[in-house]
């Protein structure tokens, strides 16, 4: 039988009422305790942002340059990420069960390179998204594309299926090669995947006007990086999507392909937590590259 408490001085604290926290993140306060904690692993409270490692690439293009091994490339990387964007079956095969990173699982797939990318269906069921303990679901959505209500569709049954059980969406806006990568389309494809449901939704960035795709997109946006780019570019690029209102980015290629992983994933770091400006981060990287020109030794 436990033992009576027989404290006398309890403190009962009357004098200081039981506040009530506003959620962070953008959007994201009407939703429940578990939906609200899984994206407070990914999204940092002090900064609102995050940095994600998209490796996901292989679901529809094979082993992509920098992804051919993801154990000797990728798992080094894992310390200095906020979160991993990843396939089930690399989580299974790769990923330690010890990584401490939140893992977004890739929830979509069907066609490879060689076929009409659009036409995607859910690949992963909500079971084995909660048995991964993954922090949330990535789908593609191809508006304007072949099968756009297909991929609206998918995403929709991942949103109605997550809320369920409090695992946030990931919406990312594909962009066929026929359309073009303008505020207009972006801000119209964000606009779609968040009135539908998403919790986040990852775009890529556009010179001009990208503020008002942030703008119109009532969630957390965060950038895809796209393909690599000299540091330089990859960073300004970075910093101009926050600066226009991005809640951090998903980035792969430009880190992963890049001669110094590690030390490009420290200068984004930087970037998008904070606010380094792109030529301060080129420094950055540049002396950590120095430091270690292999490129993947943890500090
Ligand atoms: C789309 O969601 C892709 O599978 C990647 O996750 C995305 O393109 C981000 O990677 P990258 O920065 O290389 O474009």
């Amino acid at each position: 039988m436990p033992e009576a408490d027989a404290t006398e001085a309890k403190l009962y604290h009357q004098d200081i009422p039981q506040r009530n926290t506003a959620f962070f993140l953008k959007g994201s306060g009407a939703y429940d305790w578990g939906m609200q904690n899984r994206l407070a692993r990914v999204f940092a409270p002090d900064s609102g942002r995050a940095v994600m490692l998209a490796i996901d690439h292989g679901y529809f293009q094979g082993p992509t340059t920098g992804l051919e091994r993801i154990d000797v490339n990728i798992l080094p990387l894992v310390p200095y990420v906020d979160s991993l964007f990843v396939t089930r079956g690399i989580v299974r095969s790769v990923v330690p069960a010890a990584t401490r990173a939140p893992i977004w699982l890739r929830a979509s797939g069907g066609p490879s390179i060689l076929k009409d990318l659009s036409d995607e269906q859910i690949a992963v069921d909500i079971d084995d998204v909660l048995r991964l303990n993954a922090v949330g679901v990535g789908v593609q959505v191809f508006i304007g594309g072949e099968h756009e209500t297909q991929t609206v569709h998918n995403m929709t049954r991942l949103v109605d299926q997550g809320l369920r059980y409090g695992v946030p969406v990931l919406g990312v806006t594909a962009v066929g090669r026929e359309l073009t990568r303008d505020a207009r389309y972006l801000g119209l494809a964000c606009r779609i995947i968040a009135e539908l449901g998403a919790q986040v939704v990852k775009t890529y960035y556009c010179e001009e006007d990208f503020d008002t795709v942030t703008a119109a997109c009532p969630v957390p946006v965060v950038m895809a990086g796209g393909k690599k780019l000299a540091e330089l570019d990859a960073l300004k690029m970075a910093y101009n999507a926050v600066q226009a209102g991005a809640a951090g980015v998903d980035m792969g290629r430009n880190i992963f392909q890049s001669d110094s992983p590690i030390a490009m994933l420290k200068a984004v770091r930087k970037v998008v937590h904070e606010n380094m400006r792109p030529d301060h981060a080129l420094e950055l990287f540049e002396t950590l590259r120095r430091e270690d020109p292999a490129g993947l030794a943890p500090a």
